[in-house]
Parts: C-alpha cells; structure tokens; sequence
C-alpha cells in the first residue's frame, strides 16, 4: 500500500481551486473534492482536474437503493476518479452493487471506501435517532467488517482508530484518516486530532489534509512538510 498525502480540496468554486493547485507548479498532489465543489461545479471538474494530471478520491459518500447506487458508481467510473466513497449503512446489497457498478470492462476499477459513523454522530444521537444501542466504537469496528465481506478496500476513519481497524480487517484494509494537524498547527474543529508523524506510525494508508494545506501562508511547503512527516 502506498502511503499517500490527500489534500481536502474543500473550495467552492473551479476558479478557487484552479488557483490553489496552479501554486503547486510540476507537483501534482492527491486530491480530495467533496460535494460543494462537485456540486456547484458539475462533474466537469473532475475531468479538468483529472486532465492536470491529479489523482482523485470523489468524496461524495453515496447512500440509496442498490440499483440507483449501482449506476450512479458506474459514472463516477467513467470519470476515472481513483477513490470513491458510499455509507456502509446502505448495508451489503448496496456495497456489493456500488462494486459491481464501479468495475469498467477490461475489471479495473476505483478503490472503494465506507464511511462508518460520520464522526458528527455521538452514542447519545446513535441511540436517540438511529435506534443504535451498541457502543460507538464497537458500531464502528462492526461497519469496517461489514464493508470488509463486501469487497471494499477500506474505510475513512480517525487516525486513532486506524491501527484497530487494521488489526480486525488486515493490513491490506485501507485507512483513509482526515483529523490530521501539525504539533504546532491550529487544531480548529477537529477533535481528535493526530499529527502526519503519529498517523504514520499507527499505520495509516492516506492522510486528509484540508486547512493545515489550504490556508497555509504557504501551501507548498505545508503539502511538502505533510509529505516528508508521513511518507518518508
Ligand atoms: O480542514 P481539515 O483538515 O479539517 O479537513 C478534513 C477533511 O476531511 C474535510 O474535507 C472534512 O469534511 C473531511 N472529513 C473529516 N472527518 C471525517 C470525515 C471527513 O474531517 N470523519
């Protein structure tokens, strides 16, 4: 599994996010583009970004009916995104059918990851609104190998829980991990945090770096700083 640096691409418009990856001159990081972006922009932006020569996890976790999952998949296939993302709620039949939609012709196809809990879900909105009586953390272990029997690649998940999941899934369970700040960074809205180093060391496959990046004084040097902490 390569390790690899994932710059959450979180702009609003194609002039915003233009501007920020022109500053990155011949590298071409990782990025991740989310549902503000897709949405406002069409998939259009994708292919632009694509085009660029950036590898692209489409961060627009899809939750429906099998057959509307299945197809919707085999778009975002044909717009040759590297990872995509759906909710394991959407439970096996879902999971199963988003593969089957992903897979093109010749049997290649984006890697595919769940979302388990959003991690604005506590046990007490669980319980209340979802009728999920189990602990949290035991929910969240249980999607993983929910997701795990159904084929997919691996899940997103806080960097403090990656070695967990490594250890029930296997080492070849992909950990996408955001929560990511530098030791002497700005934690912001992020709870449970960890640096590039640490996440490292636990085992992560691909760190998610927004605002540590994006709102750097110099963006660069932060991706680089991100990129020499965890990958080397
Ligand atoms: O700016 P920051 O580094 O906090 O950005 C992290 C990115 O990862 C954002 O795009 C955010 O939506 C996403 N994310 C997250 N926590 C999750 C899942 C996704 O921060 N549990």
């Amino acid at each position: 599994m390569g390790k690899d640096v994932i710059i959450a691409c979180d702009f609003s418009s194609a002039q915003a996010i233009f501007a920020f990856l022109d500053q990155f001159k011949g590298k071409k990081p990782f990025v991740k583009i989310g549902m503000e972006l897709f949405y406002s922009e069409g998939p259009d932006i994708v292919r632009q970004i694509k085009a660029r020569g950036h590898k692209i996890f489409l961060d627009l976790k899809l939750h429906d009916i099998p057959t509307t999952v299945r197809k919707a998949m085999a778009v975002l296939s044909n717009l040759d995104v590297d990872i995509c993302n759906l909710h394991a709620a959407g439970t096996t039949a879902m999971m199963t059918a988003a593969l089957e939609g992903l897979t093109r012709t010749d049997g290649s196809r984006p890697l595919l990851i769940a979302v388990t809990q959003l991690t604005s879900t506590d046990q007490e909105s669980m319980e209340k609104d979802l009728m999920i009586h189990a602990p949290l953390d035991e929910v969240v272990m249980h999607y993983a190998q929910v997701a795990k029997n159904a084929g997919l690649d691996g899940i997103v998940c806080s960097p403090l829980e990656a070695k967990k999941v490594h250890n029930a899934c296997g080492h070849d369970f992909i950990t996408v991990t955001p929560g990511v700040r530098f030791a002497d960074g700005d934690a912001g809205d992020q709870k449970r945090i960890m640096t590039p180093a640490a996440a490292k060391a636990i085992g992560s496959d691909y760190i998610v770096v927004g605002r540590p990046i994006t709102q750097a004084s110099d963006p660069v040097a932060a991706y680089e700083r991100c990129v020499s902490e965890f990958c080397d």
